[in-house]
């Protein structure tokens, strides 16, 4: 199983990467991640803690600018973009399954890498890395921005981060009252309808730390959703928005 990903791209085959080791897989799985540097390399100790889980699990990861205090062999394995040749390097073979998540242009390249290995169609999977498109019933005509941090970002208090946006915005109990009005303060993209835990448009993945709800949701989010609308972080989280 071969896990390729480029930056926050990293999120979907992240959560692949937990199941595995959940499972206690013994099957080969192959971890490829390409980032710009170690500031831009997202979850990178925890990717190095959960391969310990896997009996057959290794990882290539490639800087494309290593910053001047990156070491190869310490975080990264290659200098440069993740390529065809670096898939020779490391070793695919014709039967692998793989998952790939990251942006557009990376995705087409690498479909084409994989084929060009011989990787059967059917056995690449791409997730297309965009969210989900906003529901916001009643809100006409309000322009588009791209996220951003909040005017008064308050330096303290839990961190939460929306991956896929690439935003971390520190909480504040006193400016918002749930993970849903703070997304739309960073014009984070989020979908919603009730806004009181009861439709579950809103819900989204939790892909670390925890929430509190108020209210009380009437159904809870599968496991490792949350319901925005409804929820304030405990300590540090980061959502997949
Ligand atoms: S918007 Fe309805 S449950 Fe969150």
């Amino acid at each position: 199983m071969v896990l390729v990903s480029a930056g926050i791209g990293a999120t979907p085959v992240l959560a692949m990467l937990y199941a595995l080791a959940a499972a206690r897989s013994t099957r080969p799985v192959l971890w490829l991640h390409a980032a710009r540097d170690r500031q831009h390399h997202p979850f990178a100790a925890e990717v190095r803690r959960v391969m310990l889980a896997l009996t057959n699990g290794r990882s290539y990861v490639c800087y494309s600018r290593p910053g001047s205090r990156d070491k190869m062999g310490e975080g990264f394995d290659a200098t440069g973009h993740l390529s065809r040749s670096v898939l020779d390097v490391v070793g695919i073979p014709r039967e692998a399954d793989v998952y790939l998540c990251g942006p557009p242009r990376f995705m087409a390249d690498m479909k084409e890498a994989f084929a060009a290995l011989d990787v059967a169609p059917q056995r690449i999977h791409v997730e297309i890395f965009n969210g989900s498109e906003p529901m916001t019933p009643g809100v006409v005509g309000a322009a588009t921005r791209a996220p951003h941090l909040p005017k008064d970002d308050a330096n303290t208090g839990p961190l939460v981060s929306f991956a896929r946006s690439g935003i971390a915005v520190h909480w504040k109990p006193s400016a918002y009252q749930s993970v849903l009005e703070l997304a739309e303060a960073c014009d984070v993209p989020a979908r919603w309808s009730c806004r009181t835990g009861v439709c579950h448009n809103c819900e989204s993945g939790l892909i670390s730390g925890v929430v509190a709800y108020l209210p009380q949701p009437l159904e809870k989010p599968a496991d490792g959703n949350l319901l925005v609308c409804c929820s304030q972080p405990i300590g540090d989280v980061v959502i997949d928005l």
